[in-house]
C-alpha cells in the first residue's frame, strides 16, 4: 500500500511517503525551490502544492503519482465548513464580515483546500510534469483529509520508539484547534481534549516574535535565544494573559502590547534591554504553562511516556523543562515538529487506519530526503573544473582540517528532513575556540545572540552534558558539565546550556567517524553543527546548492561526497 502524504495549507509545504507502514521518503518543498518555508501562510498561497517534494518522493521510489493508493492531505476544510459560510464560486459577499479570531479571506483558502486533488492532477509544473501526467487518466487513489493537528499527533505516535503514550500537540492554529491531547495504546487513538481558536499559546509566540521585530511564523526561535539574555520581568504580564483551566483548557487575552510594554521593535532596530526582558519573560511562561498543561496531560492518560509535535514543540528549552519536570520517564518530538511534519503524519495514519493498525517502523534517523551518487558529484565538480582531492582516510583527513580550525561545508548522504541539519547538509566546526561561535555567525551573517550547537558520540554525552542520554535530533538543550565547560566554549549558550545532537554509529557512519577521529586528534569527541546554509536560504539540497553556498560564504572546505575541495 503506497500513501503520499502532502502539508500545503500554511506554510512549510512538505511531502511524504509511506509503504506499508515505512516512511521511504520526505522533504519539505523550500530545499527544492530555494524558498524558505515554501510559501508564507497566506489564504492567497493556499493552492500551491509542494509539486518538487511530491515528485522527488515519487522518484525515490520508482513511482509515478497514478501508482498512488491513498493521498492524505493535513487539513480537513469539513472542520470549517461547519463555521464558515461558503459559496462557489467566491463573491465577496459570500466573505464572512464579522468574525472574532478568521481572516476575511477563510472562504478562499478553504475553496482551495476544497480543490486540493484537482490542482495535485492538473497543476505540476511542465519542468517536472513527467511523474504526474499520467494521474488524470490512471489514478485509482482515495483521498482523505486528515484533521491537522491529528496528522501532527500521529507524526509523534506512529514515529516514537513507544508502544504506547500520551501525545500532546501545540502550534499556531490547526482547522480550529491549537493545542490537543491523547493517548495511544498501540492499537488505538484518543483525543483527551482540545484547545481552540482564539487561545493560542503558539500564535502568542508569534505575536511577540513580530512585536520584537522578527518574522513571525518562522523567527521564533530566535526570540528562544534571546530570552537567556534577559529578565523575566513582565512575567506576571503574560501569566495575566495565559489562564490555565481544567481539562487542558487555557485561555490566552488580546492585551494591547504598546501600551503594556512599549512601543514594537521596527524590524532591523538596535536590541535593548527591554526585548531581552520580554522574550525571557513570554519564555518563562510557555514554560510554566506547557508543564502544567503536560502535568494534567499524565493525570488524563496514566502513560510514562509524552510524544510532542507542533511548532511550538520545537522550542528545545521548553522540551528540556518538561523533560526535567519528571512528570514523564521519556519525552520524544518528532523532528519534524512544523507543519512539515504534517505531511509524514497524515500519511503514517492514512496507511495505519487502512492496514488496521500495527508498527514495524519508529524514526530512528530524520535522513529521508534527496541523495546524490559519487559519479554524479564528480561529473559536477568536474563540469564547474573545480579542484579537489579524494583522500584515502576521508573522515581523518576532515577531522585533521577542523582541528586546524578550518569550518567545514559537510554534505553527504541523504539530505534531512525537518529544520535540523544533523550531519547531511551542516556545517561543521571546531568547539574549542571561544571566538567559533562568532565566526559561524558571520558566515551565515546570522544575529550575533544566536548560539551553536554540539554534536557529539553519543557514547560520550554524559561526560560532556550534564544527564545527557539520546538525543539525536537537537531538540532538547542540556546543561554543559562543568568540568569540560572550558575545553567547548563555542558551543556554550550564555545560559550554560547547549542544544545537543547525540550520535551513534548506526545513524550515521561516516558522520560518526569523523567526531570520533576528531576526538582522538584533540581529546574532544564533540563538533559545532549547524545548518548548511546562509542566512534568510534554506539549507542545500543538491551539490549545486553546496557548491553555492560554499564560493559565496567564507567557509574553508567542503566535504561533498569522497571528495574535499579546499580554498
Ligand atoms: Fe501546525
Amino acid at each position: 500500500m503506497i500513501t503520499l502524504g502532502i502539508n500545503a495549507v500554511y506554510h512549510d509545504s512538505a511531502a511524504c511517503l509511506v509503504m506499508d507502514g515505512r516512511v521511504v521518503a520526505a522533504a519539505e518543498e523550500e530545499r527544492f525551490t530555494r524558498i524558505k518555508h515554501g510559501k508564507r501562510p497566506l489564504p492567497f498561497t493556499t493552492w500551491e502544492l509542494p509539486y518538487h517534494a511530491i515528485d522527488y518522493c515519487l522518484g525515490a521510489a520508482g513511482l509515478e503519482l497514478a501508482d498512488i493508493d491513498h493521498v492524505a492531505y493535513s487539513f480537513d476544510p469539513h472542520k470549517l465548513l461547519e463555521t464558515t459560510t461558503i459559496q462557489l464560486p467566491l463573491e465577496p459577499s459570500a466573505f464572512p464580515t464579522k468574525q472574532s479570531w478568521s481572516s476575511p479571506w477563510e472562504p478562499l483558502s478553504l475553496a482551495y483546500t476544497l480543490n486540493a486533488e484537482r490542482q495535485l492532477v492538473d497543476g505540476a509544473p511542465h519542468h517536472i510534469r513527467k511523474r504526474f501526467a499520467g494521474a488524470k487518466k490512471a489514478k485509482h487513489w482515495q483521498w482523505h483529509f486528515v484533521e491537522h493537528h491529528l496528522a501532527h499527533e500521529a507524526s509523534a505516535f506512529l514515529a516514537a520508539p513507544f508502544d504506547e503514550s500520551a501525545v500532546m500537540t501545540l502550534d499556531g492554529r490547526g482547522e480550529l484547534a491549537t493545542t490537543s491531547y491523547g493517548r495511544f495504546d498501540g492499537a488505538r487513538y484518543q483525543r483527551l481534549a482540545e484547545v481552540q481558536m482564539p487561545h493560542s499559546l503558539g500564535l502568542l509566540y508569534e505575536r511577540i516574535t513580530d512585536y520584537l521585530g522578527f518574522l513571525h511564523s518562522s523567527d521564533e526561535y530566535k526570540v528562544m535565544a534571546l530570552a537567556s539574555y534577559g529578565e523575566p520581568v513582565h512575567a506576571a504580564a503574560f501569566r495575566e494573559m495565559v489562564s490555565i483551566q481544567e481539562h487542558g483548557n487555557y485561555t490566552v487575552a488580546q492585551p494591547d502590547l504598546a501600551a503594556l510594554f512599549g512601543p514594537a521593535r521596527a524590524r532591523g532596530a538596535p536590541l535593548e534591554k527591554r526585548h531581552f526582558d520580554i522574550a525571557r519573560s513570554l519564555q518563562l511562561v510557555l514554560e510554566e504553562s506547557a508543564i502544567e498543561l503536560a502535568a494534567w496531560l499524565k493525570r488524563a492518560s496514566g502513560s510514562d511516556n509524552l510524544c510532542m509535535a507542533g511548532g511550538v514543540a520545537l522550542n528545545c528549552v521548553m522540551n528540556a523543562r518538561i523533560r526535567d519536570a519528571g512528570l514523564y520517564r521519556n519525552v520524544w518530538v518528532q523532528p519534524a515538529a512544523g507543519d512539515a511534519g504534517t505531511a509524514l503524519g497524515a500519511a503514517l495514519w492514512t496507511d495505519w487506519r487502512k492496514r488496521g493498525g500495527g508498527r514495524h517502523w519508529h524514526m530512528e534517523h530524520a535522513f529521508l530526503g534527496p541523495e546524490y551518487p559519487e559519479a554524479e558529484i564528480e561529473e559536477f565538480l568536474k563540469r564547474g573544473k573545480l579542484n579537489y582531492t579524494r583522500p584515502a582516510d576521508f573522515a581523518g583527513e576532515v577531522a585533521r582540517l577542523l582541528a586546524e580550525d578550518k569550518i567545514v561545508g559537510w554534505f553527504q548522504g541523504r539530505m534531512e528532513f525537518g529544520p535540523r541539519a544533523l550531519g547531511g547538509r551542516s556545517i561543521l566546526a571546531s568547539p574549542l575556540g571561544a571566538d567559533m561561535q562568532q565566526r559561524l555567525n558571520e558566515i551565515k551573517d546570522r544575529e550575533d545572540f544566536r548560539p551553536v550547537a554540539p554534536v557529539v558520540l553519543e557514547e560520550e554525552a554524559a561526560s560532556w552534558f550534564k544527564d545527557a542520554r539520546v538525543s539525536p535530533f537537537m531538540l532538547f538543550v542540556h546543561e554543559v558539565a562543568p568540568q569540560n565547560a572550558a575545553r567547548i566554549p563555542a558551543v556554550r549558550h550564555v545560559d550554560g546550556t547547549a542544544r545537543i545532537q547525540t550520535i551513534r554509529r548506526a545513524q550515521n557512519p561516516l558522520y560518526y567517524d569523523l567526531i570520533r577521529a576528531f576526538g582522538q586528534r584533540t581529546g574532544v569527541p564533540v563538533l559545532v553543527n549547524t545548518s548548511f546554509n546562509t542566512r534568510s536560504e534554506p539549507i542545500v539540497c543538491t551539490p549545486r546548492d553546496a557548491v553555492e553556498c560554499f564560493w559565496t560564504s567564507p567557509i574553508d572546505v567542503l566535504a561533498i561526497g569522497p571528495f574535499v575541495l579546499r580554498k
